[in-house]
């Protein structure tokens, strides 16, 4: 939803040129299943439509493939929704589409989303709502009743998964500290740099120490009052004034000392003149930071130590003899887990997401997997770095004899497996006889 009401497609429509409802004149649920959108459906069924015109995110189809048909009834409701609060940026971003040189807030009919409006949309698809990515173009932040806007919706909706972008920069500290306090769930700074010059030779205008004093504020209001959420990342974008080892190591230290969960790299290709030549794809400087990519997996880390990694050993077994079990009974196996990295693993977590768990995959007796989540199995109490617990799986029953592979990693419940970013596993042979 753009900040005017106008509903469109998604992040790729800038300027608000494929509109699809207004929900300053109609339900979400009415646009979510009105003529508009349901003609674009019934068009992607059969190949394509004119509605899309100079969409970035279309693909053509290969010679001879047919269109991949979805349902045109899409449910009542969407299950996910960016809310943008405007258009309008306190910075310029270089050669950005949304940089305000470009006249992007011209494209909206409204400066700042209407807070009633806001309100009366929630009220309608917050019950049903998955996720909202609280951000679209311009900064929420400037946004006079954007932290009020999120406490809304964790107050009313918590379970939603409540997530934003910022620069950083709009807020003052006791902003930041409401922020923190509003149950928001994730909270991205995309911070470009580690030291002012070449911080604002993309975040042109930008403040640097503003971002740091925010973010430092936001880490230091979850660890005053005790709370988990929101998980903030420091985000920066690769470019090529700002990716030497100097000064990204800089960025490492600091993230650290803030408190910031999680530092990821951004590697982009645009602008064209600016983006970092040294971190291309395929290049072994873009090897040696792979996990530590942004998109390459969800826990990676370039904090020191902070990507997570664990050992686990399996107790039941003397000198590596197959689990043993009879057919359709369960079985306990007993593991030892061991943290190797700097950051505890939690063993509980608000909204029990995030929290970390023993996960047992079982695998057919080459390896092949058979079913992902076949066990889990929970910490304790949360495991600091460096110490170990034990820990009891037991497996559910299995029909069918024969020769099996346990397969245990680690698991950061609703955001990825820790192998992904590269911690070892454990695999064991399973006999169900
Ligand atoms: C357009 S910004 C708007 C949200 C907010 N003002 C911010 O700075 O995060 C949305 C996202 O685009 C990302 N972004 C900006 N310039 C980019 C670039 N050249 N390449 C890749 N991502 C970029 C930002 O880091 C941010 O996560």
């Amino acid at each position: 939803m753009l900040c005017d009401g106008r509903l469109v497609c998604g992040c790729a429509d800038p300027y608000g040129r494929r509109v699809l409802g207004d929900a300053r004149t109609s339900s979400i649920a009415d646009a979510w299943s009105g003529p508009t959108i349901t003609g674009l459906r019934t068009d992607l069924n059969s190949g394509g439509s004119k509605f899309c015109g100079d969409c970035p995110l279309k693909l053509p189809l290969k010679r001879d493939e047919a269109p991949p048909v979805r349902p045109l009834d899409a449910g009542r409701l969407p299950g996910r929704m960016f809310i943008e609060c405007t258009a309008a940026c306190n910075i310029s971003c270089t050669e950005a589409i949304c940089a305000p040189e470009t006249g992007i807030t011209r494209t909206r009919q409204a400066g700042m989303l209407d807070f009633d409006l806001f309100k009366r949309v929630m009220d309608e698809v917050g019950p049903t709502l998955g996720r909202i990515d609280f951000f679209n173009y311009g900064e929420a932040f400037l946004h006079k009743r954007a932290v009020e806007m999120c406490e809304y919706i964790k107050a009313n909706f918590p379970h939603i998964y409540l997530y934003t972008s910022t620069n950083g920069l709009a807020f003052s500290e006791e902003q930041a500290r409401r922020l923190a306090r509003s149950g928001i769930d994730e909270v991205t700074f995309s911070i470009d740099g580690a030291n002012q010059e070449s911080y604002e030779k993309y975040r042109q205008r930008g403040k640097l120490e503003v971002a740091f004093r925010n973010l430092r504020a936001m880490a230091d209001e979850k660890r005053k009052t005790g709370r988990d959420l929101p998980f903030l990342n420091w985000r920066y974008i690769l470019f090529k004034w700002n990716d030497s080892d100097e000064e990204m190591n800089r960025a490492r230290s600091l993230a650290a000392e803030f408190g910031v969960d999680r530092l990821c790299w951004e590697i982009t290709d645009h602008p064209e003149s600016a983006y970092s030549r040294r971190f291309v794809p395929g290049t072994a400087d873009f090897e040696a930071i792979r996990p530590e990519i942004w998109d390459q997996n969800n826990l990676g880390n370039a904090i020191p130590g902070a990507t997570p990694r664990a050992k686990i050993d399996v107790r039941t077994l003397i000198g590596g003899l197959p689990i043993i079990a009879p057919r359709r009974r369960s079985v306990r196996v007993k593991t030892r887990i061991k943290n190797l990295s700097t950051r505890p693993f939690p063993a509980t977590a608000t909204y029990g997401r995030r929290l970390v768990r023993l996960g047992a995959q079982l695998c057919a007796a080459d390896g092949t997997l058979l079913n992902l989540d076949f066990a889990r199995a929970d910490l304790p109490r949360h495991l600091e770095p460096g110490k170990e617990a034990d820990v009891t799986v037991t497996l559910p029953a299995v029909d069918t004899p024969g020769h099996y592979q346990l397969k245990l990693d680690m698991v950061n419940e609703g955001v990825d497996w820790f192998e992904r970013c590269g911690s070892e596993t454990t695999r064991h042979n399973l006999w169900i006889i």
